[in-house]
């Protein structure tokens, strides 16, 4: 049998190419290709546009094997021949972290506190307590005035129950929140495993969630799942995180919501990306915005590279590839 031939990124580190496995042959895909490239099996480079440069010089791709765990614009590029597989479980520690993150800045107003620093300004107990009056409709007297807010007894809804929801839940089980977790199919409770509601119930189980996390893929399914209706049905107050795609959510929706003081939100994705600097989502109160980060840490590569190498061992041995979201049709 021939030898199978692995293209990756030239720019992928030698430590890191070591990790591919010895017994394929190795081939280096340059950003820019001049000529053909004949390979079995693609790791495309993460950035979509050098991916889309790269992907007309390549002859004979049975296998696309993502670095990310978003693979849309792989399936769209290679079509419906090549076989592809996304990076499950590469971004989940990552992903997961930034979410708490998120979620701990927001209930203990960190924004906030930050600004005030950037102004020299030490913060009164009247000034915390303003803004949770305010967020909250809750005018009547605090003795003493509350500088910030718990996570403890927190009711949250994880929408997506996938490897980084999964991840979600184990870091905020410790915290003491009662969970209701949201997918594309329910599951009943089981011995080995938790209730999920199917999506469907959505909208019956928003008014009862404080914290809201946004941590499925973007799919036609998906596209505007939270819009106007869904953040009314939200308790004043609450808290929608968004660490999945910005698509998902209806952009002037939210806009419309923060200004009205109804929720609060932390986004790490935003539609449109990047955001251009006029967009009214960028004066919007109570919003934390970070620009698509939340995946990218240095451990994340090594991981993703792992994930590739052991999908060649697969191919290698004659075994089933995994994480497949797409299946070539021949
Ligand atoms: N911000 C970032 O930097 C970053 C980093 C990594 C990933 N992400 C995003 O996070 C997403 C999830 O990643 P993952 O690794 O956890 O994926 P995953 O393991 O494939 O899980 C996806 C979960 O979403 C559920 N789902 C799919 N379509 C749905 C719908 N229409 N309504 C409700 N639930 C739906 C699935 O339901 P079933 O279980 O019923 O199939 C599954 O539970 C990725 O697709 C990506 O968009 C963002």
């Amino acid at each position: 049998m021939a030898q199978l031939k692995v293209g990756y990124p030239a720019a992928l580190p030698a430590e890191l190419v070591q990790l591919l496995p010895a017994e394929a042959e190795l081939i280096p895909i340059p950003s820019n290709p001049q000529d053909e490239i004949v390979i079995d099996f693609w790791i495309p480079p993460p950035a979509a546009t050098l991916g889309q440069k790269i992907w007309p010089h390549l002859r004979g791709v049975k296998v696309a094997q993502s670095m990310m765990a978003g693979t849309e614009w792989l399936t769209d590029l290679v079509g419906p021949s090549v076989t592809v597989c996304n990076a499950q479980g590469a971004h989940s520690i990552s992903t997961a972290e930034w979410t708490l993150a998120a979620i701990l800045a927001t209930l203990k107003y960190l924004p906030l506190y930050r600004d005030l620093q950037h102004k020299s300004e030490w913060c009164s107990r009247a000034k915390g307590s303003a803004v949770y009056a305010a967020i909250h409709n809750d005018q009547r007297p605090q003795f003493p005035p509350f500088m910030q807010e718990e996570l403890h007894d927190k009711h949250v809804l994880i929408v997506g129950y996938g490897d980084i929801g999964k991840t979600i839940e184990r870091m905020l089980t410790p915290f003491g929140v009662e969970i209701t977790r949201v997918a594309r199919t329910a599951r009943a409770l089981s011995s080995t495993s938790p209730e999920v509601h199917p999506v469907a119930a959505l909208d019956s189980l928003l008014p009862s969630a404080e914290i809201i996390i946004l941590i499925l893929p973007h799919t036609p399914e998906s596209h505007g799942l939270i819009g106007a209706r869904q953040l009314a049905l939200m308790p004043q107050g609450a808290l929608l995180v968004n660490s999945a795609r910005g698509p998902i959510v209806q952009t002037d929706a939210l806009v419309a919501a923060l200004n009205a003081g109804h929720i609060r939100a932390a986004v790490d994705v935003t539609d449109p990306e990047p955001l251009p600097p006029d967009h009214p989502l960028w004066k919007c109160p109570n919003l934390l915005i970070t620009p698509h980060v939340a995946g990218s840490t240095p451990q994340f590569s090594p991981r993703a590279t792992k994930i590739a190498a052991d999908q060649v061992r697969r191919l290698l041995k004659g075994e089933p590839l995994i994480n497949i979201v797409q299946q070539a049709i021949n």
